[in-house]
């Protein structure tokens, strides 16, 4: 089928100005906030209804075409770049919140809603949803990349928080999965399946979510150490002491002292902890806050800012997720590397020494090491000339290395970006051949012709 054909059908499901070949429109749907290489697809499209997303995939799989689901573009890892052209299914439109069950801490909403906006209007309701991005994600993106951030901690990624989908299967059928009780123990649970699928399973158009109570009390701590080692240790002997905090960071200098360049926040330009408790009573909150002071200070730790006011800490959480974007400010036209590896947490300190060691041996380059310390995630975003070459080395260089080191240390390639186009050449290291047998014959199972999300996660075989 030729693109005006394919326009003509779209617009025929749809409407006339909700299918478009134009370049603006394709153009913008060809890159995510990774630094994948930008594809652009064939035609875009908005559907309004579950009935119209049914139809559209029903006709991609007539006709072998390839289908992208589309959010807010802010993945990390390629994961919603057309790589094969075809049709991009953005879904912006159906971006409304369906039904608030405030008594049971749940929403249902589309999956064109953006994160931000569905808590800025839920907080009249005192809840909000927990995973925490950082970037304004639609909740169609997270569930499709199991997106986490500062927050899953204590309150979990978003696969911990899905409890229901609607879904739309590549050759259109509609189904539902899950149900509103917190407990299910029937049968597969293919909502967990789903969510983390990254569109390549199935596509979502409705999720049940499960909401927290905006906390009553909260604090945040801010603790320097005199070397990425010993902030590691009291992470360590944070999470390992029991308490339970709803966001813990790790920050190398180079990372402080970009902040401290930009947003004037003074802090110790040192390895550096920022820690967030949330509690029910000021009490709670105070004992948590004495327990973090007494470890972080057995370690040695160089400054200790406890009771940080809700401006200061704002700042400081508004400083730690516009990390991304002042890189780039601060190294404008020059290549970035994103990495994402996990580890378990007593093994965090061991990771986060071999982060250090690879940056060291960098030249040329800037590198930078920070993470989600309480989850045993550890990023780290490397600038360099934008270079074919140069990016191919550093994957060596960095990637390949702190993989082989997070797999060995009994973790993950990716705890939350996703598998995306960066990933998949770990798959099968990190899974094994009989599991990767098993995902590719669920994907099979899913999707024969290969029309959702094709090129993605286990894409590698029709990539090549
Ligand atoms: C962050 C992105 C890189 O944590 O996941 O800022
Ligand atoms: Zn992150």
């Amino acid at each position: 089928m030729n693109r005006e054909a394919l326009i003509a059908e779209l617009q025929a499901l749809t409407s006339a100005q909700r299918a478009s070949a134009a370049p603006a429109h394709l153009d913008q749907h060809s890159q995510d906030q990774s630094s994948h290489a930008a594809h652009q697809p064939d035609a875009v499209v908005w559907p309004e209804t579950t009935a119209e997303v049914s139809s559209i995939a029903a006709l991609a799989n007539r006709q072998r075409i390839g289908i992208t689901a589309w959010g807010a573009g802010s993945s990390l890892e390629g994961n919603s770049i057309p790589v094969h052209g075809g049709i991009v299914m953005d879904f912006t439109h159906m971006n409304r919140v369906l039904a608030l069950h405030a008594a049971d801490f749940q929403v249902v909403v589309q999956p064109g809603i953006f994160y931000k906006d569905m808590n800025k209007a839920l907080a009249k309701s005192g809840l909000f949803f927990a995973p925490d991005p950082g970037a304004n994600a639609s909740i169609g993106g997270m569930v499709a990349n199991n997106a986490a951030g500062t927050r899953t901690v204590k309150y979990g990624a978003t696969r911990d928080n899905v409890l229901a989908l609607e879904v739309v299967l590549a050759d259109g059928q509609i189904l539902r999965t899950g149900c509103r009780s917190t407990k299910q123990s029937a049968g597969y649970d293919l909502t967990r399946l789903l969510v983390g699928s990254e569109g390549t399973l199935a596509l979502v158009t409705e999720a049940t979510l499960r909401l927290a109570p905006l906390p009553e009390h909260f604090s945040a701590v801010v603790a320097a150490f005199p070397t990425t080692n010993e902030a590691a240790q009291a992470v360590f002997g944070i999470m390992g002491s029991g308490l339970n905090p709803a966001a813990l960071e790790l920050l190398d200098t180079a990372t402080v002292t970009a902040i401290n360049n930009a947003d004037a926040l003074g802090l110790h330009p040192s390895p550096t902890l920022f820690v967030e408790f949330h509690a029910a009573s000021e009490a709670t909150l105070a004992a948590e806050l004495g327990m973090v002071e007494e470890i972080c200070r057995e370690l040695q730790c160089s400054s200790f800012q406890s009771g940080v006011g809700r401006a200061a800490r704002d700042r400081l959480w508004a400083a730690r997720h516009g990390l991304g974007e002042l890189f780039k400010r601060i190294h404008p036209g020059q290549g970035y590397l994103i990495t994402d590896v996990a580890v378990p947490i007593s093994q965090y300190a061991a990771l986060v020494a071999e982060g250090t060691a690879i940056l060291a041996q960098l030249e040329g380059v800037s590198g930078y090491l920070f993470g989600h310390a309480g989850d045993g995630n550890l990023h780290s975003h490397i600038c360099f000339a934008d270079d074919a070459a140069d990016r191919a080395q550093l994957e060596r260089m960095v990637n390949d290395r702190l993989v082989e080191k997070a797999l060995a240390l009994g973790g993950t390639c990716t705890g939350e970006h996703g598998v995306g186009i960066g990933k998949q050449k770990y798959m099968l290291r990190e899974h094994g051949a009989p599991t990767l047998d098993l995902m590719r014959r669920i994907k099979t199972l899913f999707d024969s012709n290969d029309i959702l999300n094709p090129g993605k996660i286990l894409g590698g075989d029709r990539a090549a």
